[in-house]
């Protein structure tokens, strides 16, 4: 999708960090923006404040976990601005513990939110967007969705998930003659709130976990808090998501770091024994 002026995109996850960031650029590039995030008060802050800017911007409470809210998004979306071109399924929380120690509660909150919430998003937006002459869906995964790092196995395992299903979205959308893309975003370390993710933990689970929700490996958390010296900029990682949108690439991995543990990890896979002639790769 070559220009963005004057489409509409969605946003989850707006009210804070990458999805925040990625609100200002849409906004900035003359998009019209729906804002969407579970911080109901935060996310009309942010479309009070892109409005005072000259943006066209609605905020829309919406927890991505239940797909009623999300139908309503689409509905409220289609009824301010038309159906989207650009759909931007960002949020997302995280939940550190070794793996089989971690409360079954964060475990299902992690997966509801960083895959049921892609999962109801596709649902509830693509029959809407899938016939258009443009459009593009941005599915914000990880690095922690290429390799799985200690103590982070719910998050790792959600954000797996997420390529997992961008990729299959992308073929099921080339093998229906759709001109939707796909793009599937997997920043490193990035400066956001999302080490407070706590803050989101939803009353009905109960208490969170005793212990708290931040990484728990001793390792992962002296790692974490190096890496976050020289963590990314969310406006960086916002701006070359959506100059891979432009440019319909799949990849926008803006941790160019990982490429040669990337290269180590999949060393075993790659040199195993090759597909049988003539098979799909699926
Ligand atoms: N910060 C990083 O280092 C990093 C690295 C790779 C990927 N990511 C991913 O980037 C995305 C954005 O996270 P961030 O780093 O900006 O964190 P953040 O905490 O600053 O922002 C996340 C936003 O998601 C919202 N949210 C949480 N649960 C929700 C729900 N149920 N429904 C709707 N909104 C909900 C929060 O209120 C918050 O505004 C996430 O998918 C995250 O996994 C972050």
């Amino acid at each position: 999708m070559k220009e963005l002026d004057g489409r509409v995109a969605v946003i989850t996850g707006a009210a804070s960090g990458i999805g925040r960031a990625l609100a200002d650029e849409c906004a900035a590039r003359g998009m019209r923006v729906v804002v969407a995030d579970v911080d109901g008060a935060r996310i009309e802050e942010v479309a009070t404040e892109l409005r005072s800017r000259g943006a066209q911007v609605v905020g829309v409470p919406t927890d991505v976990t239940d797909p009623a809210q999300v139908e309503r998004l689409a509905d409220r979306t289609s009824s301010e601005f038309g159906d989207p071109q650009l759909l931007c399924l960002n949020a997302g929380v995280a939940a550190g513990g070794v793996a089989w120690e971690l409360d079954e509660r964060a475990w299902r909150w992690v997966i509801d939110v960083n895959l049921w919430g892609l999962i109801h998003g596709v649902r509830a937006f693509l029959p809407r967007m899938v016939d258009e002459e443009e459009g593009h869906v941005l599915v914000t995964a990880s690095i922690g969705g290429l390799i799985g790092s200690p103590g982070m196995g719910a998050y790792s395992a959600s954000k797996h998930a997420a390529i997992g299903l961008a990729e299959s979205l992308r073929e099921d959308l080339r093998l229906a003659g759709s001109a939707v893309g796909v793009t599937v975003l997997c920043p490193g370390f990035t400066r956001t709130r999302m080490n407070d993710s706590a803050r989101s933990w939803p009353d009905a689970l109960g208490a969170p976990p005793d212990g708290g929700l931040a990484p728990g490996h001793p390792r992962l958390r002296e790692a974490f808090l190096a890496r976050m010296t020289d963590a990314a900029e969310p406006v960086d990682v916002a701006a070359a998501a959506l100059q891979a949108v432009q440019a319909r690439e799949f990849w926008a991995v803006t941790d160019r770091e990982i490429g040669p543990r990337l290269a180590a990890h999949l060393a075993p896979v790659l040199h195993g024994p090759p597909c049988p002639e003539g098979a799909e790769p699926w």
